[in-house]
């Protein structure tokens, strides 16, 4: 009780204000601020979103220049020119980012803050990638679980992160195509997804975050049809339907376990910094700072010496950084968008933890 008086004294008069209007009195602060602290653990699944450097050096992508011109300041395995989401999300936990799976031995002393079992390119199902699925990545940590080097208390203590970015879309596309079939398949994403969470909801984990997809229509791949200039709503609207089945899913896992799933909605924060990219001191909304010169090439395409692809002089004025994934400005933005909706709030705080 001292404590809490002790802090209230010390409260500035809006503090105090905002300490009544929500309903939180000093000690409900104090014992949510020692919750906190408790989650001492990240893990992150999925793909190239939440991916800090599983896939090997050596097979291009996100370890050939540019990547990572930003942060660290040369290819690490990222797939933007810095920071990603899983980093955020960590910063968000007072967290260290935690080490890709790969470096566990290399890097054992940072097993402490979890693990990044993310592989760029995979999906639920098999794609073309050929890393790891999410059911393997799962099977990664429970093999973990069995060596004892994360216990229960480690689990029950650990925020997880599930990024399903739409690979197995890709994959779809590229492979059958068939808009005609694209609902039904989309019901197949989001029921593996849904088996994906109640396995990890099974290894012990309480607290999780599922992205809800992006606006794949809004990404440069899509959007160089038409110069970068517009979103394509058909792409948009199956987004949309995949995140409104995810929503009922998770709802519905949620009413069986104290709210501890969380959907981190990228479509929104997406949309709301795109819609509005220069309150963020981004100019370049659709159009991405790294591009091959022609259809044939990537970012960071090089051939006999020669750069077949362009740079944008600042990579801090653009969301996108390739065809498919944002900036670390753009990721920075998104997350900011994403506090300010309380999601990861309400995720930290949800009942049953205490
Ligand atoms: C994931 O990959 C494994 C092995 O490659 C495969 O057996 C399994 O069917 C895949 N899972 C899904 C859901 O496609
Ligand atoms: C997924 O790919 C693996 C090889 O990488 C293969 O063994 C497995 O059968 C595939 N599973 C499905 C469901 O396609
Ligand atoms: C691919 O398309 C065919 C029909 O065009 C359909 O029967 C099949 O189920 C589709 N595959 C997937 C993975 O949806
Ligand atoms: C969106 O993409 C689909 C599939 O590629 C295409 O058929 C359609 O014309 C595009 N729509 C717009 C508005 O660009
Ligand atoms: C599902 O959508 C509704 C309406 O937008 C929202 O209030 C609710 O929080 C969502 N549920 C989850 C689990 O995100
Ligand atoms: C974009 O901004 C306009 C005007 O402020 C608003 O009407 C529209 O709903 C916004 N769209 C999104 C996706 O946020
Ligand atoms: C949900 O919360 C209640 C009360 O806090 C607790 O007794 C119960 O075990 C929790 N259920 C799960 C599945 O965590």
């Amino acid at each position: 009780m001292m404590m809490n008086s002790y802090k209230i004294l010390f409260c500035p008069f809006y503090c105090f204000l905002v300490l009544l209007l929500s309903g939180q009195t000093g000690m409900q602060a104090e014992a949510r601020h020692l919750n906190h602290h408790l989650l001492t653990k990240l893990f992150a699944f999925g793909d190239s979103y939440a991916d800090t450097g599983n896939t090997r050096k050596g097979e291009g992508g996100s370890w050939i220049e540019p990547y990572g011109i930003t942060f660290p300041g040369k290819p690490a395995g990222r797939w933007s020119d810095g920071r990603v989401l899983t980093d955020y999300i960590a910063k968000y936990l007072r967290l260290k980012s935690p080490i890709p799976y790969r470096l566990r031995k290399k890097m054992a002393s940072h097993i402490k803050y979890g693990m990044n079992f993310a592989f760029g390119g995979t999906g639920v199902f098999n794609t073309s990638s050929s890393y790891p699925n999410m059911t393997i990545q799962i099977d990664f940590l429970e093999q973990l679980i069995k060596q004892k080097v994360y216990t229960a208390s480690d689990l029950s203590n650990s925020v997880t992160l599930v990024a399903v970015s739409g690979n197995d879309y890709n994959f779809y596309l590229a492979t059958n195509g068939s808009i005609q079939d694209f609902p039904s398949f989309i019901t197949s994403v989001v029921n593996q997804i849904t088996t994906n969470l109640i396995r990890i909801q099974k290894l012990g984990v309480k607290k999780i975050i599922v992205d809800g997809l992006q606006p794949l229509g809004c990404l440069p791949q899509t959007t160089v049809s038409s110069s970068f200039q517009q979103c394509n709503s058909t792409f948009n609207n199956l987004v949309l339907f995949h995140n409104d089945l995810l929503n009922q899913s998770v709802t519905k896992l949620n009413q069986e376990n104290n709210n501890s799933i969380q959907i981190l909605d990228l479509y929104d924060s997406f949309m709301s910094v795109l819609n509005d990219s220069l309150t963020h001191n981004i100019q370049n909304s659709l159009k991405p700072c790294c591009f091959g010169v022609s259809s044939d090439y990537n970012c960071g395409s090089v051939v006999s010496n020669e750069k077949k692809y362009e740079l944008c002089d600042k990579p801090k004025s653009a969301f996108f950084w390739d065809g498919f994934h944002p900036t670390q400005a753009g990721w920075h933005a998104v997350y900011s968008k994403l506090k300010a909706t309380n999601v990861l709030h309400r995720l930290l705080w949800a009942e049953g933890f205490v």
